[in-house]
């Protein structure tokens, strides 16, 4: 098959020049009945929009929080204090990805801190990320390779034959400066030829899956398949499933990974099934000062968003819900770790320490 090239659509993009532009958004709680972009010109707007997940994902948060930065430096008066008082009030944005924490810190360091100065580095945090993932991409395609091949007798109910890569929620382009985490292998492979399959999860509560992922492998041409996150066990007991990948939002010291809630039973289920499970994320996931996963911060959603989740309402009201977004994997779940600086297998705090640095 002839290499395709990849035409992602930018969903991130800085308007204008340093000192009056602004951040424009495609409003990903749009996304796939609606393609409408959020121009936003205060660092609320920025904050509200990762706050509903109009833009999401670790890096693409951080990459939107950096521009961020580049707002609250813009007007009149002591341009440190207000980038100061703006990184700080988009860092109460979510908790759970470590990126967004990581790209302010990175933006507070920047001297001078005017717009223009600001503008480049988060310009070079969007055109890192964009790299990153390529990296991942590149050190993740022979894994997906050998486990296509490994299960070439596998999935014969579910087209040709072979075993597909399994992903939760979105950990693609829409969630990064780039080509994606968990999606920066399948694009590559795409490109390069390669035939194979995808299941996406759906993704409750919120269908990243089903709106995002789903989404943007079609519109790439990829042969993806939908399906309910309570599938996924059945669909690796019928043998369809090659190997699983899915992004992160923050990565302990000792490879502890969280990512949207269901991947951790996605996990559990995928060492019954003998079923590879990689999780993909860049350097900017880590966070070493945390030995293990047990201290990640988990942000809880609101119930509305279980209850009467896009308008519809699907449970009685005065219900009580708990809504963990995010679960933890333990390392022991997971294959191998592919990131932007090599794949780390097994997932030890010393090989993490190894790769990532200290
Ligand atoms: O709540 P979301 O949509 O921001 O959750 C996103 C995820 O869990 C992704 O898998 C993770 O951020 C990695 S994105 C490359």
């Amino acid at each position: 098959m002839p290499a395709m090239s990849l035409n992602l659509v930018p969903h991130i993009e800085w308007v204008g020049d340093a000192a009056t532009g602004h951040l424009r958004l495609l409003d990903q709680t749009r996304l796939p009945r609606e393609t409408v972009h959020l121009d936003c010109r205060s660092v609320q707007a920025v904050w509200d929009a990762i706050k509903v997940l109009a833009v999401r994902g670790a890096p693409a948060i951080g990459v939107a929080a950096a521009y961020g930065c580049v707002i609250a430096a813009q007007g009149a008066g002591d341009a440190r204090d207000r980038l100061a008082r703006g990184g700080d009030h988009l860092a109460t944005s979510r908790p759970t990805a470590v990126n967004l924490f990581w790209a302010i810190e990175r933006m507070k360091r920047v001297r001078p801190a005017t717009p223009e100065a600001l503008l480049a580095e988060a310009r070079a945090i969007h055109a890192e990320d964009a790299a990153m993932c390529l990296a991942i991409g590149e050190h993740g395609l022979p894994l997906l390779k050998l486990a296509i091949e490994r299960t070439g007798g596998r999935g014969s109910g579910h087209g040709s034959g072979q075993g597909a890569v399994l992903t939760h929620c979105n950990a693609g382009a829409l969630a990064t400066g780039g080509i994606g985490t968990a999606t920066a292998p399948m694009y590559l492979a795409h490109q390069r030829g390669l035939s194979f399959k995808v299941f996406a999860d759906e993704t409750r509560p919120l269908l990243q899956g089903a709106r995002l992922t789903a989404y943007e492998l079609q519109a790439a041409g990829i042969d993806v398949t939908l399906i309910c996150d309570s599938m996924a066990a059945q669909v690796m007991r019928e043998g369809k499933v090659a190997m699983i990948i899915v992004g992160a939002d923050r990565i302990a010291a000792n490879g502890d990974a969280a990512n949207k809630i269901g991947t951790y039973s996605l996990a559990i289920a995928a060492k019954h099934h003998g079923v590879p499970f990689y999780v993909a994320a860049p350097h900017s996931t880590f966070d070493l000062t945390l030995p293990d996963g047990s201290g990640i911060p988990i942000e809880e959603r609101a119930a509305a968003e279980i209850t009467e989740g896009f308008g519809q309402r699907t449970a009685p009201v005065g219900v009580k819900t708990y809504s963990p977004a995010f679960d933890v994997t333990p390392a022991a779940l997971i294959t191998a770790l592919i990131t932007d600086r090599g794949v780390i297998e097994p997932v030890t705090t010393v090989n993490v320490r190894a790769i990532i640095g200290t």
